[in-house]
């Protein structure tokens, strides 16, 4: 029986293996290389990253304009995946000035760096600026300070300008930050204002503008709303004198399979008794024939022959007249970067000088890694088993190994 988590991380014949090496082989190899063997571990796919990295270039190459892929250092900012970033040609984005420093040592050029944030502190400018790295400007109070840094250094600076276009990414509201009350960027109706201030000023530059309206994002025509915002600003800005706005940065990150992944990778945890009567019980059927159905599919999950994901299909399929059932619980549709690119190509046809900019995090590492390791038991609460694992030895520093570093016993 095998199952697969994502391309990189599977289960076969019981086993769960990163690529093609068993992952308890994996944990007998670390503690041999020193490692207490049951200190939890990050290990990294470095074939799902690259996989991932390859699916976004090869749907932005269907683009009439050139393009940069930005990945949101927030996601991760692990030293040895932004090298390997860095290695695949992408730029980064990054929030604070230690992840500045992440990206530098990590390699990347400073025009390769885009400092944001709605918080930024004095200090972590004036690093950006020193550096060269691009500057993202979020209100008017940001555009002082940053002007004020470069006035003090002497020093020019590109600047983006983040815009909220008031759009609704249809997210949960803790994701959500493109609609107008969100705390992030200049919006629509007040960018004359920091533009005024662009303009009178001798230091900033502006060449691009930015907007990101949220994470998880699974209806892709989101990004069609904010990118028309976006285009129809940039020319009306032109029309005002600002001819060198060529980066159009569209933020905004892609769902990903929470569900699949976190089911698949604990198959244990999914046949309680309990959870299993409050699914069968949401399914309204009187209907014998159905019902024997449902229960040898149950049967079949319980003796652990599928995974959630299949179950919950297995069920949409058997109850296709139970519409609320399956709206509530199949509606797992996660959209690749094709689907992304695939919405707004028709409105770069005709764009000229203009260099596209998308900025995932999540879609881009979120299925590259599992953290292996020991339990130390489990115990049961409520309807949940929890499973205790030893804690990390230092907080602030997540052991993690890189799939080109494993090497199979
Ligand atoms: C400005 C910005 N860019 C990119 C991202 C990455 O988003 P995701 O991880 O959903 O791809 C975030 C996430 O919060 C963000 O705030």
């Amino acid at each position: 029986m095998a199952y697969r988590i994502s391309n990189q991380f599977h289960f076969k014949d019981g086993y769960l293996f990163c690529e093609d090496v068993r992952v308890t082989d994996l944990a007998a190899n670390v503690e041999r290389c020193g490692v207490t063997p049951p200190s939890p571990l990050f290990v990294y796919s470095k074939s799902q990253l690259l996989e991932n990295i390859q699916a976004y270039r090869k749907a932005l190459a269907t683009l009439s304009v050139p393009s940069v892929i930005n990945y949101s250092m927030k996601a991760n900012a692990n030293v040895s995946l932004l090298k390997l970033i860095r290695g695949q040609g992408c730029c980064t984005t990054l929030v604070s000035g230690l992840e500045l420093e992440f990206g530098r040592v990590a390699g990347f050029h400073p025009q390769r760096m885009m400092f944001n944030g709605n918080g930024k502190t004095r200090a972590d400018v004036e690093k950006a600026v020193r550096l060269g790295c691009l500057v993202n400007v979020d209100s008017d109070f940001d555009c002082r300070k940053i002007d004020a840094v470069c006035q003090q250094l002497g020093t020019k600076t590109s600047v983006l300008l983040r815009v909220n276009p008031d759009v609704d990414p249809k997210v949960h509201p803790y994701v959500s930050t493109g609609l107008a009350g969100s705390k992030f960027g200049v919006c629509v109706d007040d960018v004359d204002q920091v533009v005024k201030m662009l303009s009178e000023s001798s230091y900033l530059h502006l060449v691009g503008l930015h907007c990101h309206v949220g994470s998880t994002v699974r209806d892709v025509s989101v990004f069609r709303s904010c990118l028309q915002t976006l285009l129809d600003l940039r020319r009306s800005l032109q029309q005002r004198g600002f001819t060198d706005i060529r980066y159009i940065n569209l933020g905004g990150g892609l769902m990903i399979d929470y569900e699949t992944h976190a089911d698949r990778t604990h198959p244990a945890r999914l046949d309680t008794d309990e959870e299993l009567k409050a699914i069968h019980s949401q399914i309204d059927s009187h209907d014998s024939h159905v019902q024997s159905q449902l229960n040898s599919v149950f049967d079949d999950y319980k003796a652990e022959k599928m995974a959630r994901s299949q179950l919950l299909q297995r069920l949409a399929s058997i109850t296709q007249s139970t519409w609320k059932w399956n709206r509530q619980h199949t509606s797992l549709e996660i959209p690749t970067p094709a689907d992304l690119i695939g919405s707004i190509r028709p409105l770069l046809t005709n764009e000229k000088d203009l260099t596209l900019i998308v900025e995932p995090g999540r879609s881009l590492l979120g299925n590259t890694a599992i953290l292996m390791t020991s339990v130390l038991g489990s115990k049961k609460a409520g309807l949940k088993r929890i499973v205790c694992y030893p804690k990390f030895k230092k907080a602030a520093v997540w052991p993690c190994l890189m799939s080109e570093h494993i090497v199979p016993t």
